[in-house]
């Protein structure tokens, strides 16, 4: 069975007119589109790597496409937004220098606008490409963060020094530890096999893996994840922690230079 074919994420949030629908839609070899559904059957939609599967999704359940939202202008989460918008007319929104046709330029980092009845806040979490948006929602706790963090893992350091990405984790992991983390790819097994492999002494990513494995093996997703349970389990967002530095032999090192050790080290394999 290829990724796309996996059944998509659901996942009911709460909602200012009740239980809301959040979903995340496989695409691609390992991309999830996300959307929040509201009572009416309006969509606020996350990225969009391709149509066809959001296209479906939406016919399915009977949903209407009112906005698109993008994380950053990377392809794979922009080539479907044309060929969707023909057949599902949305606004879109985006930080203007993605340069994107028509969209509507977000606020700058810190700002705030609204869909809906939802507040919406923009944060800067750039590291992985030269602007990285995530999109935090306190009220449903959701918060939609692209390529910048992934269950187990984070994005490729295609942007600044490893410090950049360091200090955009650090954003994300400051978020209430029950805020859901909607990731823009699964990466999980192969994350959660890195870290049990580096850090082999640490129980909490062998343990995670078997969660992973497990889902897997049901076809489903690991994903959405909370930020307490990623601040405890995913070893890019623990590189201030003792252990972690033990393990490699950098006791005393600054944090940004430990976790740009933990990233090569995943990106070495
Ligand atoms: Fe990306
Ligand atoms: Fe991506």
């Amino acid at each position: 069975m290829s990724f796309s074919d996996s059944l998509p994420v659901t996942h009911s949030v709460p909602g200012p007119n009740g239980g809301e629908l959040l979903f995340g839609i496989p695409c691609l070899e390992d991309n999830l589109a996300w959307g929040l559904a509201d009572t009416d059957g309006g969509v606020l939609l996350v990225d969009v790597p391709e149509a066809a599967p959001v296209d479906r999704f939406l016919r399915e359940n009977n949903l209407r496409l009112e906005r698109v939202l993008i994380t950053h202008g990377h392809r794979d989460h922009t080539g479907g937004l044309h060929a969707l918008l023909r057949s599902h007319p949305a606004d879109v929104w985006a930080h203007p220098r993605l340069g994107l046709k028509d969209a509507t330029a977000i606020p700058a980092d810190g700002g705030v606008f609204t869909w809906k009845d939802y507040e919406i806040r923009v944060m800067d979490t750039s590291g992985h490409s030269d602007c990285d948006t995530s999109f935090y929602l306190p009220g449903p706790a959701l918060c939609f963060c692209g390529d910048t963090v992934f269950a187990g893992g984070c994005g490729r350091l295609f942007a600044g020094p490893p410090a950049r990405m360091w200090a955009s984790l650090l954003r994300l992991r400051a978020l209430p530890d029950n805020t859901l983390l909607c990731v823009g790819h699964d990466y999980a097994l192969e994350n959660y096999r890195f870290g049990s492999r580096t850090f082999p002494d640490m129980p909490v990513f062998r343990e995670t893996l078997k969660t992973v494995e497990a889902e897997a093996d049901a076809g489903r997703i690991f994903a959405p994840v909370t930020v307490g349970g990623q601040s405890r389990s995913n070893p890019m967002l623990m590189a201030d922690h003792p252990e972690t530095a033990a393990a490699l032999g950098m006791t005393g090192a600054p944090p940004e230079e430990i976790f740009a050790e933990i990233r090569s080290r995943r990106s070495a394999g």
